[in-house]
Formats: C-alpha cells, structure tokens, sequence
C-alpha cells in the first residue's frame, strides 16, 4: 500500500490511521515511513528492541512529539493538521508511561479528580463518581485515600490507568507499563489490561511481556530501526516469525541468558 491510496478504497473503520509516519531527532531519523492502522477495539502490541522508536510512535501519536512527516488520525480528526485543536485531540488519547508519573502530593481519588476537573472542566461530583467508578475497575477502591508513596508500584500503575480512564478515553497507549515493576506485581496490571481489552477498548501497548502479547493482542507489530519489519496475529509474528530480525530479536526476549552467552 502506498501512502496515496485513497481511504475511500477501504471499507474497514479505523480508530487509529498512520501514513508515512517519519519522525528525526536533529540528523537522526527515528522514524523511517510507519505505515499502522488499527480497528475500534483492537488491540495491537508493538515490539521491537531499544531504540527501534517504539516510544517515538506512540509519543507521535499523542502529539507529545510532533511528527516530522506524514498523517495521523485518531478517531476520525487528523491530529497532523496544522489546524487541528490539539488539546482536544489529545483528550481522546490516554497514555500509561513505563514510570506511573501520579502527583506526590495528592491522594489516589484526588489524582483522578484533578485532571478530570482541570482538563474536562467537570464538576466535584461528577469527577468523584467517575474516579470512584475507575478505582473499581482497577481494583483499588479501598485505596482512594492513600497517597502514592504508600502504594506498591503494581497499584500505582493501576492508578496510573485509572486516571487516564477517567479521562473517557477513545483509544490507550501503553509504553512498557509493566517495564519498572518487580516480577511479582506485573500480573495484576496485566489483568487489569486484559479486561480493557475484554471491555473493547482499542489500545496500542508497546511490551516485552510475550505471554500477554500472544493470549491477548489480535495482531503484533514488530519494529526495527524506525519500521515496521512485520506484523500480523500473535501466533505467527511471536509463534512463527519471517524475519531473521524478528528472530534475533526474540530469542533475545524469550530467553535473555541465551543472549549473554
Ligand atoms: N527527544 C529526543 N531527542 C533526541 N533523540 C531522541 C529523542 N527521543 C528519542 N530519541 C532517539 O530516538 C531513538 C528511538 O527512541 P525510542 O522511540 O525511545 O525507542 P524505543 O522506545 O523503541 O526504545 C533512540 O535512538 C533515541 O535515542
Ligand atoms: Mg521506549
């Protein structure tokens, strides 16, 4: 597919539509032409090692970068016109970094409530019954008035999702939101991201964890050096992958020791 196709010629909705997608740093080119769309209520995981723009892309994608070249529309607004209100569009986007970035300052409940407020312009009671409806669905009601430092960095993450989720949502970004957790707290944010994704929410989640990859996503991406290598179901890009680089990169993930000897 060339960047000039017409969407008319594409019967299938998307929610996310990249084309072209390039992206430098100064003289370094991070991203090299990303072509990716993703259908209302997909889930795709992007894999690929350091430095491969993993991060660069979805950062594109919320416009916390701006794209050096080519088109990005999420939801049906082009986010890449010069035009566009940004943060408008950025409220339909949430974003789970690899550190949870909640406020020091403020309990669990009030880091839901502040942004809601501050961004959506709700009032007390709405934002209080939508962070509390949130807290559910991560778990973590009983820990509404706790402050951040008293919270495991598994519920903080959870919180972290939380948060975005209150926001109301159209699509989640992930970048490696389990990456900064001690093994044993990585299951619970997994889960919590399996019933997003079991409620239809589309999401992009940049991640190592390859079980997760295979038991949830509908299609994985695999990145090197700023492109898009290969992509396709779980079962054949992680079960059976085409390229050399797609197997190096693997045997690497799978099997860290096996990369050392
Ligand atoms: N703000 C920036 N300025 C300069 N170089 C950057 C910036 N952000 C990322 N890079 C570079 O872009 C490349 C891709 O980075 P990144 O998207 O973080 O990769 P990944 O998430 O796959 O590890 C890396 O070489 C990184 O050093
Ligand atoms: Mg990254």
């Amino acid at each position: 597919m060339t960047s000039d196709d017409n969407d008319a010629t594409r019967r299938q909705p998307t929610e996310i539509e990249i084309r072209d997608l390039h992206k430098s740093f100064g003289a370094t080119e991070v991203l090299r032409g990303i072509d990716l769309q993703v259908t209302p209520g997909e889930v795709v995981c992007v894999i690929g090692p350091s430095g491969s723009g993993k991060s660069t892309l979805l950062r594109c994608i919320n416009l916390l970068e701006e794209p050096s070249r080519g088109r990005i529309v999420v939801a049906g607004t082009d986010i890449t016109d010069p035009d566009v209100d940004i943060d408008a569009a950025r409220r339909r986007i949430g974003m789970v970094f690899q550190q949870f970035n909640l406020f020091p300052h403020l309990t669990v409940s009030g880091n839901l409530v502040l942004p809601q407020r501050r961004v959506l312009g709700r009032d007390k009671r709405t934002a209080d019954r939508v962070a509390r409806e949130n807290l559910r669905r991560v778990a973590l009601t009983d820990k509404a008035d706790a402050y951040p430092a008293q919270l495991s960095g598994g519920q903080q993450q959870r919180v972290a999702i939380a948060r975005a989720l209150a926001m109301d949502p159209r699509v989640m970004l992930f970048d490696e939101p389990t990456s900064a957790l001690d093994p044993e707290l990585v299951g619970d944010v997994l889960a919590v991201m399996r019933s997003l994704a079991a409620d239809g929410m589309t999401m992009v989640v940049v991640t190592h964890e390859m079980s997760f990859a295979r038991e949830v996503a509908d299609r994985v991406v695999f990145m090197d050096e700023g492109r898009v290598v290969e992509q396709g179901p779980a079962a054949q890009v992680v079960g059976s992958p085409r390229h050399e680089r797609t197997r190096d990169f693997l045997t690497r993930v799978l099997d860290p020791a096996a990369s050392k000897l």
